[in-house]
């Protein structure tokens, strides 16, 4: 996080309060750590960012710029990938329910992960309506790698629907399984990682055993490098980069082993928090501190949707700047946000001095903040990044206002 008095007064001056910032120079040096490790893991490995995370164009064309592909699951989200300049082939598009614009993304090469079997239908439909032109897709296979949940996303690979999505793709000459997807959400350790990559190789040895996938895409859910306050509460053991490219490139590395480079498979993972969550920081400013039957608490000029849901899961990595205003020591404070809810709380059992008018910066906002922010109440704020460059706009009441009538 930026802790220079000076600098975050000359910003919040410039663009006000509250604000995301975007610290760019320590993004592109995880992105560069995080793509390393991974290619030293399993040299055949391609990046594809998810959008979802945070798709702001800013960060989408940086992206690209450091070589990484688009991975998105809606037609808004691949526009963006389009206006930022990817090409087709460079993007990944997911999801259980896709807009039109995956077909067409789809039929000038784009990678498209097939969920269910209803949309396979869709999909044959299109490739006899398309006989002039080969279509290559992916299928997403739900798998268990001992999570204790069932997922809902996926192909499930323990029924014969998995074999049925392979006949229907077999019956029509210009439809072509390229590649297999999987992602399970909630399932960060090292260890699931390694049974995912298992699981799934299980499956191409299985159904694929002797057909030359073009890509294998593991999704994403690994754990990001962040800030050791958070860290901490997460246990103590949070992997390294290299810790999961190690479990999964050397599984990956078996299988092929008798492969040459051209003939294996692609891996793709979709990182999106692994990439961003560090490295957004939330500059906000002390509006009141209120003491209530013995409670205190400190109103800032921002609510728990422009930080994301992990302020109502975990303790922020924070930190307080003060401005020189008379300060007051507070004991187990809430940091309470704008919005008239009871339960717009950001921070709790804060201990120190704190002001009225000084400036509380949160770190780890990068991921599900800015995107998951609904328009309640008061538009969203402005983002830059470090350096002054405008990433987004504050918006305006008519920006909320435009498609009422
Ligand atoms: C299909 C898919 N890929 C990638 C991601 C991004 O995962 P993460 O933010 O853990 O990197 C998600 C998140 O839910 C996802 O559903």
């Amino acid at each position: 996080m930026i802790a220079d008095k000076l600098r975050i007064e000359q910003l919040l001056k410039e663009f006000s309060s509250p604000l995301y910032v975007f610290r760019e120079e320590d993004f592109i040096d995880n992105y560069h750590s995080f793509d390393n490790a991974m290619k030293s893991g399993y040299d055949k490995y391609q990046l594809s960012y998810s959008y979802k995370t945070n798709y702001a164009p800013y960060i989408a064309s940086l992206v690209k710029k450091l070589g990484g592909y688009a991975e998105v699951v809606s037609d808004m989200e691949y526009y963006v990938a389009k206006k930022v300049g990817y090409k087709d082939k460079q993007i990944i598009y997911n999801g259980p329910i896709k807009g039109d614009l995956s077909i067409r993304m789809m039929l000038n090469g784009g990678l498209l992960n097939v969920d269910n079997l209803d949309e396979l239908d869709r999909i044959c439909k299109v490739a006899e309506l398309s006989k002039d032109k080969q279509i290559n897709i992916g299928l997403r296979v739900n798998v268990n790698i001992g999570q204790k949940f069932i997922s809902r996303f996926g192909i499930d690979s323990d029924s014969e629907d998995l074999e049925k999505a392979i006949r229907k793709v077999d019956s029509h000459e210009n439809l072509n399984i390229w590649g297999l997807h999987c992602h399970v959400g909630q399932s960060r350790t090292v260890e699931s990682w390694r049974n995912r990559a298992e699981v799934v190789l299980d499956i191409v040895k299985r159904y694929f055993p002797d057909k030359k996938l073009k890509y294998i895409d593991l999704g994403s859910g690994m754990f990001a490098r962040m800030d050791e306050s958070l860290a901490k509460q997460f246990g103590d053991d949070i992997p390294s980069f290299e810790d999961y490219s190690n479990a999964i490139g050397s599984v990956f590395n078996e299988y092929y082993k008798n492969y040459s480079y051209e003939d294996k498979p692609i891996m793709f993972t979709e990182p999106g928090t692994t990439l961003i969550n560090s490295y957004i920081d939330f500059y906000s400013t002390v509006s009141s501190i209120k003491h209530i039957k013995g409670k205190e608490f400190v109103v800032l000029d921002c609510s728990k949707h422009n930080l994301g849901e992990i302020c109502t899961l975990k303790r922020m990595p924070l930190s307080v700047i003060h401005t020189g205003n008379p300060t007051e020591k507070l004991n187990d404070a809430n940091f309470v946000g704008y919005t008239c809810l009871e339960h717009d709380v950001m921070y709790t059992g804060y201990n120190g001095d704190l002001a009225i008018g000084d400036y509380v910066v949160f770190g780890n906002v990068g991921g599900y903040s800015n995107v998951s922010k609904p328009p309640f109440i008061s538009p969203n704020c402005a983002m830059i990044s470090e350096n002054g460059n405008i990433i987004k706009d504050k918006e305006e009441f008519e920006d909320i206002l435009r498609t009422y009538r």
